[in-house]
């Protein structure tokens, strides 16, 4: 089990002590360390809904998808990203879901520091406002600090990492710029153009038009670095079909004939087209 040094209590922002199975602030707000290792600092006074963020049935049918390694190439494309040059580095991912990115990327800089002969240090924090989200997450890897919290109120003290991840998630941007060390990046991965295009052209009338994300760029914030990863890919049960749908927004915004539509899809061949961009905290 793996809990990073400077966590703050969510409630009084004291830096966190760990003792034992649970962690404490100097004014005695404690919180248990679940047995799979990770730490809930979304207290109930925080929450916004009971079960706030992806469901447990969501979570599940994420991880199903991401275990077949389909979205593998997007890891090779945001290694890169995260270790150009340095040997150490803090990482945040947040929104990090059932932890398949961090996981991969300890898995990928392992392999690449066996190959090198150097060893790159890689401390990492996945910080999820579902339950569920890291209570997967905690089950794949013991080497990340596993955390139930918001983005919108990061339980970190200020200029903690080199890097914040934030894929398909929901940004937050001034935290994120409060826990960057001077000069550390910011990682967005998000959906291209043509981002599983042939799913939505079954489950919408017509498409929207793209519309590429903060254009007027991010306050705080300067682009460094963009790169698209697209490759195809093929889906060839109803099953597998409906665990990519139940992770997209589109389950809850695509209209009823377009989800029959796709419930009845025995197979399908899809295109991933996503975009990685880095940018740093200026
Ligand atoms: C589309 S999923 C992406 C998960 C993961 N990054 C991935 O790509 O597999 C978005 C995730 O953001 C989480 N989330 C939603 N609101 C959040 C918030 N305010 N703070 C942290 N996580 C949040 C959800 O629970 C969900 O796991």
């Amino acid at each position: 089990m793996t809990l990073f040094n400077n966590l703050l209590c969510p409630l009084d922002q004291e830096v966190l002590v760990h003792e034992g199975r649970s962690m404490h602030c100097p004014n005695g707000h404690v919180y248990d360390i679940a047995k799979s290792g990770y730490i809930n600092l979304l207290p109930v006074q925080k929450k916004h809904s009971k079960d706030p963020g992806d469901s447990k049935e969501m979570v599940s049918s994420r991880k199903q998808f991401l275990d077949s390694g389909i979205y593998d190439p997007i890891i090779t494309g945001l290694h890169s990203f995260l270790f150009n040059g340095q040997n150490e580095s803090a990482v945040l991912d947040a929104g990090c879901g059932d932890g398949y990115y961090l996981s991969k990327l300890i898995e990928e800089n392992n392999r690449q520091s066996a190959q090198s002969q150097s060893i790159r240090n890689f401390e990492s924090v996945g910080i999820d406002i579902s339950k569920w989200a890291i209570t997967a997450a905690s089950k794949r890897s013991k080497n990340v600090s596993w955390i139930v919290g918001s983005n919108a109120n990061i339980p970190v003290s200020d200029c903690q990492f080199d890097a914040v991840l934030c894929a398909f998630g929901f940004p937050v941007f001034s935290e994120f710029h409060r826990v960057l060390k001077s000069s550390g990046q910011l990682i967005l991965v998000e959906s291209g153009e043509n981002h599983l295009l042939e799913l939505r052209e079954l489950l919408y009338p017509s498409i929207k038009e793209y519309r590429q994300t903060h254009m007027n760029g991010i306050d705080g914030f300067d682009l460094a670095n963009e790169e698209k990863v697209t490759f195809k890919f093929h889906l060839g049960s109803q099953d597998e079909i409906a665990h990519l749908l139940s992770m997209t927004p589109h389950m809850h915004k695509a209209p009823y004939e377009g989800r029959q539509k796709v419930q009845e899809l025995k197979q399908l061949s899809l295109t991933a087209d996503v975009v990685i961009r880095s940018f740093i905290k200026s």
